[in-house]
């Protein structure tokens, strides 16, 4: 079975990742003397971060030392609402001392989008951060990624019935998801499964049956792309909460 951490409410959920992530911080600074995120949108994320910011927490983590980097990204200017840099920047980035130049952002501006996705690919090809010993190929090894999940089973902008879904090589695409009616950037799964800690962030009633289908039905990624999630040699770890999991044995 899975790794999964099944709390009350959001407010406990929230508080056990944040404890999750200051561990695997000071784990990857002590290491290696980085520590390497990438952050996803979404709201329970949102609360996550807006914890994260807060202080005494805050001071827990060497923020001089973190890495960001982001999971997926709207086609929209890092200043629109619906930008997922944005609602970092708001809600953590720019209430902490991290330097401008530790921080990775995905060009959602960019037209057409397909230029965001080969300079993000760039990005993370060259990232000095990530020395031979932390890449998997060359993808690099994030320490942590952190997603949320759609009500249809989406993650990261890992959408049903797309191309991304059987990515093999591109660590990052960008492309139009016709359900929604826009375009958007995301890392791809062997991005993404190439980290040495994933983990799902699943909130709320809406997301049983889905959680449900993903973590206990058969493996069929395109109607179900969470389920490609799965690090080839790291920790998968699902935080979800007690509405989530009510469909669950
Ligand atoms: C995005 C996200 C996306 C999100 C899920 C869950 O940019 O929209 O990265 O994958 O995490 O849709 O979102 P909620 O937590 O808001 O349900």
């Amino acid at each position: 079975m899975e790794n999964i951490s099944v709390l009350p409410d959001t407010k406990q959920l929230v508080a056990m990742v944040v404890e999750y992530v200051v561990n695997l911080a000071a784990e990857a600074v002590a290491q290696r003397g980085h520590f390497t995120i990438a952050l996803s949108g979404g709201s329970t994320p949102r609360v996550l971060y807006e914890a994260l910011a807060t202080k005494p927490t805050a001071d827990r983590i060497e923020w001089g030392k973190v890495h960001v980097f982001w999971g997926d990204e709207r086609c929209v200017p890092p200043d629109h609402p619906d930008s997922n840099y944005r609602m970092a920047h708001e809600a953590l980035l720019k209430h902490v001392p991290i330097p401008a130049e530790n921080i990775y952002r995905m060009e959602g501006e960019a037209n057409p989008p397909i230029e965001a996705s080969i300079k993000y690919t760039k990005t993370l090809l060259r990232a000095e951060i990530f020395s031979k010993e932390e890449r998997v190929g060359l993808a690099p090894r994030l320490d942590l990624v952190l997603l949320g999940m759609g009500d249809d089973g989406h993650t990261a902008s890992i959408f049903p019935g797309t191309e991304v879904i059987f990515e093999k090589t591109d660590l990052v695409m960008a492309y139009y998801v016709a359900k929604l009616g826009v375009s958007r950037i995301t890392l791809t799964p062997p991005a993404i499964n190439a980290a040495a800690h994933v983990a799902f962030l699943v909130t709320g009633e809406s997301k049983a049956e889905m959680l449900k289908n993903v973590l206990t039905g058969p493996y069929q990624p395109v109607t179900w792309p969470s389920q490609v999630i799965r690090p080839a040699n790291g920790e998968l770890v699902w935080f979800v909460d007690k509405a989530a999991a009510s469909l669950l044995e």
